[in-house]
Order: C-alpha cells, then sequence, then structure tokens
C-alpha cells in the first residue's frame, strides 16, 4: 500500500504539469484563460494561432500520461501502472498548481492508453482523428474516442484496462460539460476557431 501511494503521488505529480500553461507562457502567446474555451490544453492552445506550440502539447501531455504508466512498468511495479496512469490523469485535470482547475484529460488519455496497450492506443487515436476530421470539432473527437476506447479494450482481449477505460470516459464527458452544453446549442467552434 505504501509504494502503491508513492506511484500514485508520481502519477499525480507528472500529470499535474500543465505544459499547455508553460509553452504558452514560455513562448509568449497570451493568457490561455483569457483565449477561446479558456482551458489549458492543445485544443486551445492552437486558438493562440501557434500549431507548434500546440502540437508541442499534445505530445508532452500526452508523454506524461504515458511516461507515468511506463515507469511504474520498468521500475518492476507493473500492478501499479494503471494506477499511476490514472493519477497522471487526475493532475492534469484537478492540478494542484492551478488551484484544482486543469484540462480535459484527453491527451494524457491517449498517452497512457498508448502506454498500456498501443494496438488499443493507435486505434482511439485513429478514433479521435476520424471523428475530429468529420464533425471538425475537438471535443466531439474526444468524446467519440473515450466512448470508443472500452470497445477497442474488449475487442482487443485487454479485459484488465476496461474498467478504467470506462472510468475515464465517465471524468472525461464530466470534464466536457461545457463542450456538450454548446454542442446542444451548435455554438461549439471548429478546430482552430476562436470560437
Ligand atoms: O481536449 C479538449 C478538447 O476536447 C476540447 O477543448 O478547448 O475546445 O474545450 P476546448
Amino acid at each position: 500500500p505504501v509504494l502503491l501511494a508513492l506511484w500514485a503521488a508520481i502519477g499525480y505529480l507528472l500529470g499535474s504539469i500543465p505544459f499547455g500553461m508553460v509553452l504558452t507562457r514560455a513562448m509568449k502567446l497570451g493568457d490561455l484563460r483569457s483565449i477561446g474555451s479558456g482551458n489549458i490544453g492543445a485544443t486551445n492552445v492552437l486558438r493562440t494561432g501557434n500549431k507548434a506550440a500546440a502540437a508541442g502539447t499534445l505530445i508532452l501531455d500526452g508523454g506524461k500520461g504515458a511516461v507515468a504508466v511506463l515507469l511504474a512498468r520498468w521500475l518492476g511495479a507493473e500492478d501499479a501502472a494503471q494506477l499511476a496512469g490514472f493519477t497522471a490523469f487526475l493532475g492534469h485535470c484537478y492540478p494542484v498548481w492551478l488551484g484544482f482547475r486543469g484540462g480535459k484529460g484527453v491527451a494524457t488519455f491517449l498517452g497512457l492508453v498508448l502506454a498500456l496497450s498501443w494496438p488499443v492506443g493507435l486505434l482511439s487515436c485513429a478514433t479521435w482523428l476520424a471523428a475530429a476530421a468529420l464533425s471538425r470539432i475537438s471535443s466531439v473527437g474526444a468524446l467519440v474516442a473515450a466512448l470508443m476506447s472500452t470497445a477497442w479494450m474488449l475487442l482487443l482481449r485487454e479485459y484488465e484496462f476496461t474498467g478504467l477505460t470506462l472510468a475515464l470516459t465517465v471524468l472525461i464527458f464530466w470534464r466536457h460539460r461545457s463542450n456538450l452544453e454548446r454542442l446542444r446549442e451548435g455554438t461549439e467552434p471548429k478546430i482552430g476557431k476562436k470560437g
């Protein structure tokens, strides 16, 4: 239990690094909170107009989810890998450094799923891409990819991870409450638009 708590803390600390905030500040792209949705994720970083910063945010926010899982695995704590991924996700959504007002967890989710099962991770990324390409809306890509991730886990017989993907899907929907509201109203902006 002490070791599990340690991995939970490591995952949380990794996940709580708000790369979108760090990069936009370092590159002097303005205050993310007053741009677009006010979110700290790659989709909102793209609304600054800087594609490199958005790509960097996506990779680093995804990377921290993957690193949390892989670190636990590499250091022999296989049973803590899911926990570390889960707390990395929580760290991104509820970072202590930002008064627990964090992001929506999508990139971190894709990163940790890739690390747990790369085939399911690739299918989930492809699902995001397909749904986002069809709708031109980032949140639609996220919600469809989250929902489908458990189906991909089942299809590829990765049963041990289905509890985690289900829980994360619920949390992702919860974090997208304002997006769901805008989708209902028909006011959710297309990718790259200020909204
Ligand atoms: O990953 C977050 C995305 O699904 C929505 O971002 O900024 O449009 O709320 P945003």
